[in-house]
């Protein structure tokens, strides 16, 4: 399974991101590989309308209704139709391991499925307690890398993180720098269940072609 972060790339906001989740879907019916787009909340009910594709949203935060302002809201999403939500991604940590874990009761509380994100093997442990959907391993150091994938440099963490994650039984996705079939092949072998990908996708000139490429690695 592929997660595909929009984060805030132009081509990932607004039509465009409308067109991309064409693109996505397009590509999971031919391929039969699962794909899951990850998109701002103010997207997800226009994503809805136009795609049968699982849609997830990139974060939510701890709150009840009332007066937070400017917040997302785990009720407000999950009425647009998002499925799921990542948390802790590195870029928008929360503040403490104490507003995580709120944040992923609240999501758990209204029906959405999570994706929590660890920077390190010592973050996962801690991350595994709360029981998400899927945990996640992202070197914060490697997101974005044109260079270099969490694959190439840190194959030794990633079967680690297998380990921690295996003992309760949790599926494992890896990120950072994704951007081969190589490293989706690499990332499978080592025991992930998938991978989550942006810019190698999102700011691609030919995202259905890059997508192809990375899906051979799962075959
Ligand atoms: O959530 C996945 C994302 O952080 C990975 O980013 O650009 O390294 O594929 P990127």
């Amino acid at each position: 399974m592929i997660f595909v972060n929009f984060k805030t790339y132009e081509k990932g906001t607004g039509v465009a991101a409308i067109e991309l989740v064409q693109i996505l879907e397009a590509v999971a019916h031919e391929t039969q590989i699962k794909i899951i787009p990850v998109v701002q909340a103010t997207d997800v009910k226009e994503m809805i309308q136009i795609s049968r594709l699982e849609i997830w949203v990139q974060h939510v935060d701890p709150m009840e209704y009332g007066a937070h302002t400017g917040y997302i809201l785990p009720e407000a999403v999950i009425e647009d139709g998002a499925v799921g939500t990542f948390l802790n991604h590195s870029e928008h940590k929360f503040e403490s391991f104490a507003l995580l874990e709120k944040a992923h009761s609240r999501a758990k509380e209204v029906g959405l499925k999570t994706l929590v994100f660890a920077a390190d093997t010592i973050e996962l442990q801690e991350i595994v307690k709360l029981l998400p959907t899927f945990a996640s391993y992202e070197p914060p150091e490697l997101v974005g890398s044109k260079t270099t994938s969490v694959a190439k440099a840190k194959p030794e963490v990633i079967s680690q993180a297998v380990e921690i994650t295996r003992t309760i039984g949790l599926p494992l996705i890896v990120g950072a720098g994704i951007k081969s079939s190589e490293d989706v092949r690499k990332s499978i072998e080592l025991g992930a269940v998938g991978v989550a990908v942006a810019s190698d996708i999102v700011a691609a000139k030919d995202p259905k072609r890059q997508l192809m490429h990375l899906i051979e690695g799962f075959e």
